[in-house]
């Protein structure tokens, strides 16, 4: 199968590319990204081209020429930058998502689109939060995110497009750091206390945000995506979950693994908002039992090999 990844440069597709070379052939996956020094790094490893997602001939000669019949659409600026700057966050993750679909609809590829908690929002339940309820997010990244299942959705039902999604929550990952996202502390923890020991949080001490590892969520891309069509109910997009925690429990935890590490609070207003608007913990029993969803990592199993993994890096 050839398989197109763009946006293939940020947390998820930088390590993405290595996990779709190891399940569909290492020269059948195509690794997209709009900045140069980014193709340039991501070509040491992949077959590599540059690629703006919003330039659709661009966009349609690569899906051509490389003859892709699976699409990753990974192109999005995250929850905090995209309330830096909604306008740009809407053309941005909404232009790449309807070239993508359009793309898949013209090649008949099938195509998995990242939706995320954040497509959920303050009048959402916010314990086990569950797969069809409210959906009114407060964010642009949320709006965003809540139009594209729509979209999706809407694709497969007008068109027959094999589009697929899951709602990510915050993925924790050694790899690229992730970047302008709300979920992005449970991640710079780990650096933070390798480096310099001590750690100040932006998000307040007892909000409680789901979690994955890196290595449930790449199962989660390919899972899905392999899953036997017939027995999907839902498409677009299954709540999915690994772990729910709150800072100080996290933080509580890595003390007893780093003796003397130190954590400081300087709430962030911005990221204190969207995370209180975020579910507690989501109900994903509908990706159970659907496609089979079984995540491996818990708290700590992630914590001990975020730790050994971030230790080796030699900071
Ligand atoms: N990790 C994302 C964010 O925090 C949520 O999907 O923006």
């Amino acid at each position: 199968m050839n398989v197109l990844v763009v946006g293939a440069g940020g947390q998820i597709g930088t390590e993405l590319i290595p996990h779709l070379q190891k399940v569909y052939g290492e020269d059948n996956i195509i690794a997209a990204d709009l900045r140069p020094e980014i193709v340039e790094k991501l070509s040491q490893v992949s077959r590599a081209v540059m690629l703006d997602a919003l330039d659709i001939r661009a966009y349609s000669q690569i899906v051509k020429e490389y003859k892709i019949e699976r699409i990753y659409n990974l192109v999005a600026l995250l929850s905090a930058t995209g309330e830096k700057n909604p306008q740009l966050a809407w053309s941005v993750n909404m232009g790449a998502l309807l070239n993508s679909l359009e793309l898949a609809k013209e090649n008949n590829c099938s195509i998995f689109t990242p939706s995320s908690i954040g497509a959920f929002g303050n009048d959402t339940p916010h314990k086990d939060t569950p797969q069809d309820t409210i959906m009114r997010p407060g964010t642009m990244y949320g709006v965003c995110k809540v139009a594209g299942e729509l979209l999706s959705d809407y694709y497969y039902t007008r068109f027959g497009v094999d589009a697929r999604s899951v709602r990510f929550p915050g993925i924790i990952s050694n790899g690229c750091l992730p970047g302008g996202g709300t979920t992005d502390y449970a991640v710079e923890v780990f650096y933070d206390i390798i480096k310099k020991g001590e750690y100040t949080c932006p998000i307040p001490e007892n909000t409680y945000m789901d979690m994955l590892y890196m290595p449930d969520a790449l199962e989660a891309c390919t899972q899905l995506m392999d899953a036997d069509p017939s027995a999907l109910v839902h498409r677009n997009s299954f709540n999915v979950t690994g772990m729910s925690f709150n800072p100080k429990q996290l933080f509580a935890a890595i003390a007893k693994r780093v003796p003397g590490a130190k954590f400081h609070y300087n709430v962030d207003p911005v990221k204190r908002d969207i995370s209180a608007s975020w579910p507690d913990n989501m109900d994903d029993s509908c990706a159970r039992e659907e496609w089979g969803w079984n995540p491996k990592w818990n708290m700590e199993s992630m914590i001990d090999d975020m730790l050994e993994a971030i230790r080796a890096k030699n900071l």
